[in-house]
């Protein structure tokens, strides 16, 4: 990576400058997550891009989990690179910090609860099964489309109790929301969403039922109910963070899956409580947020001077791969011990969906494995990828 003498900030090491911007890094069309990783061994743990608006990155995984867990040092308030962009975001609870993020939280932690997710197994295996069981005559399928693409926002319809009419607009806006250069704005892609959840929001308030958004309109929060706006930017986070993330990592799952048959072999004989434990190690593998945290007052970090207000990059993919971290790290090995990463987070924020998460990829592997155990990548797959908040993997074609 080259390092670039550019207007720089005078806080800012030049030796420290890498000129990369995180939603192009060299490398990433033909593998996304090999490309962070060459970033990651070629720059000291913390360095600056004056990309994106500027802004620093964390790219040691240790350094990155400390970021993100750090809430004293390292604010929620702005989450999206670039800035401008961020400051738009403003939806609960990522953008709030402790101890104001709390009550919310707990919210979101009872309306998803372990249990509650357990209950939704024998759903999310029927919408599983009902997918992939048409395929197997088929021969191929196009994954991304008839398959990631419908089932974790089919899941997420059945947790908020809504029909699936609207899956493809709510799909559209949440891509819009999580991808650089969006078809329409930021701002206007939320208020999609508004639009799209105040009524059916109002008709929960009105005459509530067991599911989340539910939840979300009735919960007492320190003695008193969610305003109507305050429903609206949870309802919204929810839907946004659970539906591109789960679709994107299929793609990555079921792409290293078609390329390796030792791997396929190990998966099929586990039984459903070994297959759910091993996806842990594919969420280390396939790491895909890239968030930020504002820095809330100066301070020397790893080597760099942050200064109040910067924006520091955690790119979540890149704690799993730190071969200080994990050895051999772009290998899956399932019975791989003391295996981490930040897929999901850590601290505070860490991410409420992560059961529902672990349990769609599980019971996807599982049944599909079931009734398709052999299977390549067909020549027309386009499996080229980009990046986002969320990173990408454009179109993974199966055949068997
Ligand atoms: C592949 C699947 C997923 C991955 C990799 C993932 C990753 C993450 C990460 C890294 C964060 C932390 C953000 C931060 O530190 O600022 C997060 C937060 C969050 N996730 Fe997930 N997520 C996934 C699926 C889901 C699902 C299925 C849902 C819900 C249906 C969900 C709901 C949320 C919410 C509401 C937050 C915000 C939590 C807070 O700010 O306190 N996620 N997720």
């Amino acid at each position: 990576m080259a390092t670039l003498a550019l207007d720089i900030p005078d806080h800012i090491d030049p030796s420290l400058v890498v000129d990369v911007d995180i939603y192009h890094v060299p490398g990433q069309v033909d593998d996304f997550h090999q490309a962070w990783k060459a970033l990651q061994q070629a720059s000291p743990p913390v360095v600056w891009t004056p990309q994106n608006e500027g802004h620093w990155i964390a790219l040691s995984g240790p350094v990155l989990a400390e970021v993100q867990s750090d809430h004293e040092r390292f604010s929620n308030q702005i989450i999206v690179i670039p800035k401008s962009v961020g400051k738009l975001h403003q939806l609960i609870p990522t953008t709030i910090d402790p101890p104001e993020h709390r009550p919310y939280r707990k919210l979101l932690n009872s309306g998803m609860s372990l249990a509650k997710v357990r209950g939704l197994h024998e759903t999310i295996r029927a919408t599983a099964v009902e997918l992939i069981e048409p395929f197997v005559a088929q021969g191929r399928c196009d994954f991304t489309a008839s398959y990631a693409q419908v089932f974790p926002i089919s899941i997420f319809m059945a947790l908020v109790g809504v029909p699936m009419a609207e899956s493809g607009h709510i799909r559209y806006l949440a891509e819009c929301m999580t991808r650089p250069n969006p078809p329409i704005p930021f701002e206007e892609a939320k208020q999609g969403f508004f639009d799209y959840l105040g009524p059916i929001l109002d008709a929960r308030r009105a005459n509530p039922g067991e599911d989340l958004l539910s939840h979300i309109v009735t919960a007492d929060i320190d003695g008193r109910q969610l305003s109507v706006e305050e429903s609206l930017a949870l309802a919204t986070q929810v839907l946004i963070a659970g539906v591109d993330t789960v679709v994107n990592f299929l793609g990555f799952t079921m792409l290293h899956l078609a390329r390796n048959p030792e791997l396929r072999k190990e998966l099929a004989v586990l039984d459903f409580p070994q297959v759910l434990a091993a996806t842990n190690e594919l969420f280390r593998r396939f790491g895909l947020v890239t968030i930020a945290r504002t820095v809330r007052h100066d301070m020397e970090f790893h080597g760099a001077s942050l200064k109040a207000g910067d924006l520091i990059c955690i790119p979540t993919q890149v704690h799993g791969l730190d071969e200080t971290v994990n050895a051999d790290s772009l290998k899956v090995d399932i019975a791989r011990k003391g295996c981490r990463h930040s897929a999901f987070g850590s601290g505070p924020h860490m991410c409420p969906g992560q059961e529902l998460a672990r349990a769609e990829v599980a019971i996807t592997i599982a049944e599909w494995l079931r009734r398709i155990p052999e299977f390549r990548l067909a020549d027309d797959a386009d499996p080229r990828c980009s990046a986002g908040i969320v990173g990408q993997i454009n179109r993974v074609v199966l055949e068997w």
